[in-house]
């Protein structure tokens, strides 16, 4: 096998941590791969709401890591396996995978070659496409993780779904459905509204024009067992508020105007945790019918800082950078 480590590769780097100008086009060395990683080939990389927080070194401060600059951006993302250290047995070279790299030394998916701990990765679905996988991996983990590991929705049980036309949103819509769970979808703007009807949710409704707490009521008149939040303010006050007594509340961390505690319902926040079990059960319920993993525009790997402003506008599932 031709080895790639002493190759050089297209990246957008950073070379401190600031704004959108401190993004540049590089050609930077393809990542050396460790025993327990994998050396991808990327084909689509996800530009998720947080990859500004990444670049302002947010997560490093966070995390107490120190950024190896030249930082190749990008916390996740799919492509073909091309290389594998000596200590990975469950992938091979030719694979189709997707994962998450988040502030790793050796670089993001903003960029040709990425190398990822072979854990944070997993086969993609059969029935997505290797570019939708692309999106998938940290908005499928922080949806499943919230509605399975967090809430513990269980089957028959009514679930709201604030942000249900965003990335997280609209996946969970889907992933709830699968777990046999009733949803109301609380989209943003009447092409969310038309784009999460498609999803399977039993009621959608726009979150920016509609009365929310008046729509829980209707769909569920003794109140909500659970709310999946991925939006924050008056709205997610309102859905918390539409909880039956005991109802569960969960967000992921990073939402802004945090969810504020109720006497009388659980409001859990949470990290999305990859590990080869919810990258499983993840593939066994995508796999398991017609699944749509959306985006809405998707621009060059030159274009990454374009991307990234373009976060700030309105649009319904994801962004991605396509390298190919
Ligand atoms: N801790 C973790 O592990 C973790 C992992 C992933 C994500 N996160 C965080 O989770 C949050 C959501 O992530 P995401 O990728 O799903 O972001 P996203 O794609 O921006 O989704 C949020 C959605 O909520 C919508 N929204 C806002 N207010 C609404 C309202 N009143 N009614 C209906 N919809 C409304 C937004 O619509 P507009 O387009 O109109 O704004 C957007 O579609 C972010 O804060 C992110 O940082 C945390």
């Amino acid at each position: 096998m031709q080895n790639k480590s002493h190759q050089t590769m297209r990246a957008v780097a950073i070379d401190e941590f600031g704004g959108i100008e401190k993004m540049k086009p590089r050609k930077l060395p393809v990542p050396e791969v460790a025993g327990d990683e994998i050396l991808v080939r990327v084909d689509t990389a996800g530009v998720g709401v947080w990859d500004p927080f990444e670049r302002e070194g947010g997560f490093a401060k966070e995390y107490g890591m120190k950024a190896n600059f030249p930082h190749v951006l990008g916390t996740d993302g799919a492509g073909t396996v091309e290389e594998v250290g000596d200590e990975v047995h469950n992938l091979k070279r030719g694979d189709r995978v997707y994962g998450i790299n988040l502030m790793n030394p050796k670089g993001g998916f903003y960029a040709e070659y990425t190398v990822i701990k072979a854990n944070n990765a997993a086969m993609i679905p059969q029935a997505l496409s290797t570019r939708d996988a692309g999106v998938l991996a940290v908005d499928g983990v922080t949806a499943l993780d919230g509605l399975d590991k967090t809430l513990k929705l269980k089957a028959g049980e009514s679930i709201l779904i604030l942000g249900a036309s965003g990335g997280i949103g609209h996946l969970a819509v889907q992933l709830a459905k699968r777990m046999r769970a009733r949803v109301l979808a609380v989209a943003s703007g009447q092409d969310g509204v038309a784009f999460v009807k498609r999803l399977g949710a039993d009621k959608v409704i726009d979150g920016r024009q509609e009365d929310i707490l008046k729509a829980a009521h209707e769909f569920a008149p003794k109140g909500l067992d659970a709310v999946l939040l991925t939006a924050g303010g008056k709205a997610a006050e309102q859905a918390i508020a539409a909880l039956r007594e005991g109802g569960r509340a969960a967000y992921p961390n990073g939402v802004e105007d945090v969810p504020q505690a109720h006497d009388g319902v659980k409001v859990m926040n949470y990290n999305a945790e990859p590990d080869p079990r919810t990258f499983a059960k993840l593939n066994e319920l995508i796999d398991g019918g017609p699944f749509e993993v959306h985006i809405a525009r998707t621009f060059k790997l030159e274009d990454a800082a374009e991307a990234q402003r373009a976060l700030e506008n309105h649009y319904v599932g994801k962004l991605a950078l396509v390298l190919n």
